[in-house]
């Protein structure tokens, strides 16, 4: 089927920096980007777009370049459905909070509408794309919807997980390692391949079958997070033993099997992603009685909560076993550098158990608004709204955030933190001033120098 008219729906991180990249590469298709959420489709029409809902590196420029000309955002979902030729669907997929599978399974509730609305609107044949990370057998559900609408429509369904990474999304479209696509019909299967050909070279489109498509982005997740929480089980045992875990990672790195990426020892992996597709592996291999397999993979996730635990223990252990009325000043509360996003920050936790220990938080993020740290904070349910309130305030700027404050918690990679008048910070602070580095990047012996008592992860 030749494309000329793609819908999207979800105008999320994926949905929005996926589809201008499509867009961009591809003139002669009319892509239209839809959501229920009117509030965030006014933002991405927002001729300022500074204040596009998602921030990502070389996004602006592009959503400048192709919107009002083939990339539209809408939230006529109906409409777009209607005309397009292919839809992908690029909603949320979060852990369940609620019944069978809570805390666990991916709540599928958002696909199901999707393929729901699908159905009822198609009167004409449709290729309709997973875009979203799903358990795998998850498109057998969604043929079942769309195969008994009896209203003669044929539907082809095909998965295509997405691989970015937020902070480098647009890289990572731009300049894929490769592109996924599972499905039973290799017409459909062309037509979408043609649509990435555009930009990519033909020999990174891989085909597969659907479920091994839908297998691979959950494994590909699984894999990662798992180097970080092997890299952090190192780092503590780095603690106890004067290694560093810096060196460590460096050694294990230059041996090629093992390559030198995804080893930096952190204060936990945070994210959208990581966690949300262990859990929905996890729970996956247990509804097949697969326990071992189960058990595996679930210690990533234990390690990883070990983790931020560990970092909030030891900045109290080490402020003489107590935080109560002491101000932590924190740097960073986005869950990496250059995102605006904050879900699973280890930032949160670490705020959440020092607040329970009475101390006073104050953050400086560049990007992430005081409104949304206390929504994160509110989210836990920990303590009330006013407690949150009255314990974590933030700060314009990264001097106000650190004066008269006990210890510097370094929460993200924000590469400005390495540039900041440290001698100043030091200076506004109160002795001892400490530092806990959560992501080494600052040099050791530079603020030792300063007069700083520095630690960090692993060293
Ligand atoms: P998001 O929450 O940023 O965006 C999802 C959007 O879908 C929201 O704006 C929501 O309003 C909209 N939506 C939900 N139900 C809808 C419906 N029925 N009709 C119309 N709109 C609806 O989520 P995201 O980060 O873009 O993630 C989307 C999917 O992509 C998830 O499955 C996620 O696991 C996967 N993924 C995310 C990343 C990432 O880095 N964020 C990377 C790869 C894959
Ligand atoms: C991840 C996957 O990388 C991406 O392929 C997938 O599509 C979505 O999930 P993302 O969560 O956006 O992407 O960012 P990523 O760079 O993977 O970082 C995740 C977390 O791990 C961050 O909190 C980051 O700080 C942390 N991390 C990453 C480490 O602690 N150490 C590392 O070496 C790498």
């Amino acid at each position: 089927m030749k494309i000329t008219k793609i819908c999207c729906i979800g105008a999320g991180y994926v949905g929005g920096p996926t589809m201008a990249v499509i867009a961009k590469n591809n003139p002669h298709i009319k892509i239209t980007i839809v959501d229920i959420n009117a509030e965030r489709i006014a933002a991405w029409n927002d001729d300022d777009v500074s204040k596009l809902p998602v921030y990502e590196p070389g996004l602006a420029d592009i959503v400048k370049e192709t919107r009002h000309k083939n990339l539209f955002f809408s939230t006529d979902i109906n409409t777009a459905i209607d005309e397009s030729e292919m839809i992908f669907i690029s909603v949320n997929t979060p852990t369940k909070t609620y019944g069978k599978g809570k805390g666990m399974a991916s709540d599928l509730k958002h696909v199901e509408l999707c393929a729901r609305n699908i159905a009822d609107i198609a009167k004409t044949d449709k290729i309709v794309v997973e875009k979203s990370t799903l358990p795998v057998r998850t498109a057998q559900a969604i043929k079942s919807i769309l195969e008994n609408t009896g209203n003669g429509v044929t539907f082809d369904i095909l998965s295509n997980p997405e691989f970015l990474a937020e902070g480098t999304a647009i890289d990572d479209l731009l300049h894929p390692d490769r592109i996924l696509i599972g499905g039973e019909s290799e017409e459909a299967i062309d037509s979408l391949a043609s649509i990435y050909a555009s930009w990519v070279p033909r020999e990174k489109i891989l085909r597969t079958n659907l479920w091994s498509s839908e297998l691979s982005k959950l494994t590909a997740n699984a894999f990662l997070a798992q180097r970080i929480s092997s890299i952090n089980a190192i780092s503590e045992l780095c603690e106890h033993t004067e290694a560093n875990v810096n060196e460590v990672a460096k050694a294990i790195g230059m041996d090629s099997r093992i390559g030198s990426k995804f080893l930096k020892a952190s204060v936990g992996f945070g994210g959208s992603c990581f966690q949300k597709d262990i859990l929905n592996l996890v729970y996956v291999a247990r509804s097949y009685s697969l326990n071992e397999v189960a058990n595996y993979w679930e210690q990533v996730i234990i390690m990883n909560d070990h983790q931020k635990r560990r970092f909030s223990d030891r900045l109290i252990k080490t402020l003489y076993n107590t935080v109560s009325g002491k101000k932590i000043g924190f740097l960073g509360w986005a869950f990496k550098k250059d995102t605006n996003d904050t879900r699973e920050s280890a930032a949160i936790y670490v705020a959440d158990h020092l607040v329970s220990e009475q101390a006073y938080i104050s953050v400086y993020d560049p990007k992430v608004s005081a409104v949304k740290i206390q929504t994160d904070l509110n989210y836990l349910n920990t303590r009330t709204e006013a407690d949150n309130l009255k314990y974590v305030e933030s700060s314009n700027t990264p001097y106000e955030a650190l004066k008269d404050a006990h210890a510097v918690a370094i929460m993200t990679e924000w590469d400005e933190f390495k540039t900041y008048d440290w001698v100043r910070i030091y200076k506004d602070m109160k002795k001892p001033a400490f530092i806990f580095d959560g992501r080494n990047i600052l040099d050791k012996s530079s603020m030792e120098t300063i007069g700083f008592e520095y630690y960090s992860i692993g060293q």
